[in-house]
């Protein structure tokens, strides 16, 4: 376990004008031991005069691919507190990486979010202790530093594509971390589908109903003791459809690169029926949104899956 010392939080946006971004600030979190700096985003509500607000409860999502991803999911709080007045006040807590040739950081990415195997990998998994990064350092920090006058009562985890497989290593994991678990065209096809036998095993078929803790308490006072978990997909990821102006011979050929990768409906619906049957989760779904595909599900399933989060 990451001692939280070990992390220092450097301001590197303390507030945008608010007139531009009310509300968002960013953070350097930097280990010089591990020489190595994630990018912190966090929202908080308009309503709130700051972030030293008093006698307030909220939910925490907390969103890896920060850079990609964070902003999606602050707005899409903010704009569903349109349609849904009753809902509760909530953070967005976004983990990206400081930005340089790419968004994605695609090297860092690597050694985040792949699970380890049990033979040596390259390059190593660190998904461990990422984990250990965002429970024991993190998260201690946006309780007690950022928002020490908050109680916070739920907290999600969502992520996409790599950051999806990262979300399933989580919950078998560590299925007492987070109370919801949002995983969006998850990376299950990594290493010849490695995640499926760590699953069962984890997970168990079903024989035994460990409880996993508290993950905290629904909206009527209920406690939740074992955590949701939602699995999204885009119908065009393993199903293809030509575009307006691709020559057959090109879609052809794109379809055969995405085939030789991802067979993700299928992948998603196999993931489902072993969540489900372990009976480890109070609540499994699995989503698949027609007509999109591997990017435009990662918007998608982060806005929506902020209602799954909500409605408990
Ligand atoms: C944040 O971290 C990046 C990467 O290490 C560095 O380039 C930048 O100077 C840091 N900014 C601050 C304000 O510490
Ligand atoms: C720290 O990481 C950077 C890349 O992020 C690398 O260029 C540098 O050599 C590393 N320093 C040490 C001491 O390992
Ligand atoms: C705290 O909030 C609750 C519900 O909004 C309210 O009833 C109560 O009076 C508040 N207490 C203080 C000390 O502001
Ligand atoms: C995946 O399968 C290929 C072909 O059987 C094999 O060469 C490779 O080592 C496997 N990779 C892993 C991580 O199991
Ligand atoms: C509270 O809501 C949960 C579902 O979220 C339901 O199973 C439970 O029965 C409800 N409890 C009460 C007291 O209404």
């Amino acid at each position: 376990m990451a001692s939280p010392a070990a992390w220092s939080f450097t301001p590197l946006v303390s507030a945008f004008p608010t007139a531009v971004f009310p509300n968002i600030a960013l953070w350097n979190a930097t280990s010089a031991a591990k020489n190595l700096t994630y990018q912190i985003e966090v929202s908080w509500p308009f309503g709130w005069e700051s972030r030293d607000v008093g006698n307030k409860s909220a939910l925490a999502m907390y969103v890896v691919d920060g850079n990609a991803l964070g902003m999606t999911a602050s707005e899409g709080f903010k704009r569903r507190l349109a349609v849904e007045p009753s809902q509760p006040d909530s953070v967005v807590v976004s983990i990206g990486y400081p930005l340089s040739d790419d968004v994605y950081s695609f090297a860092r990415r690597a050694v985040d979010l792949r699970p380890p195997l049990p033979t040596p990998q390259t390059p190593p998994s660190g998904a461990d202790e990422f984990i250990d990064f965002i429970d024991a350092s993190l998260r201690p920090w946006i309780r007690s530093t950022l928002f020490p006058n908050v109680r916070f009562t739920r907290d999600a985890l969502y992520g996409h594509s790599f950051g999806g497989l990262f979300v399933v290593y989580a919950l078998i994991a560590r299925p007492d971390m987070f109370d919801t678990f949002l995983s969006a065209s998850p990376a299950l096809d990594w290493a010849n589908g490695s995640i499926f036998d760590m699953v069962s095993q984890r997970l168990g078929t079903g024989g035994d109903l460990p409880v996993f803790g508290s993950c905290g308490h629904g909206q009527n006072g209920t406690a939740l003791s074992r955590p949701a978990v939602v699995i999204s997909y885009g119908s065009l990821e393993q199903f293809p459809v030509r575009r307006r102006a691709e020559t057959e011979a090109a879609f052809q050929a794109r379809k055969a690169i995405i085939l030789s990768f991802s067979r993700m409906t299928d992948y998603c619906h196999e993931l489902f029926d072993r969540l489900k049957g372990s009976r480890r989760a109070r609540d499994v779904v699995l989503k698949e949104y027609l007509g999109q595909d591997h990017s435009s599900v990662a918007a998608s399933a982060v806005v929506d899956g902020i209602d799954y989060f909500v409605d408990w």
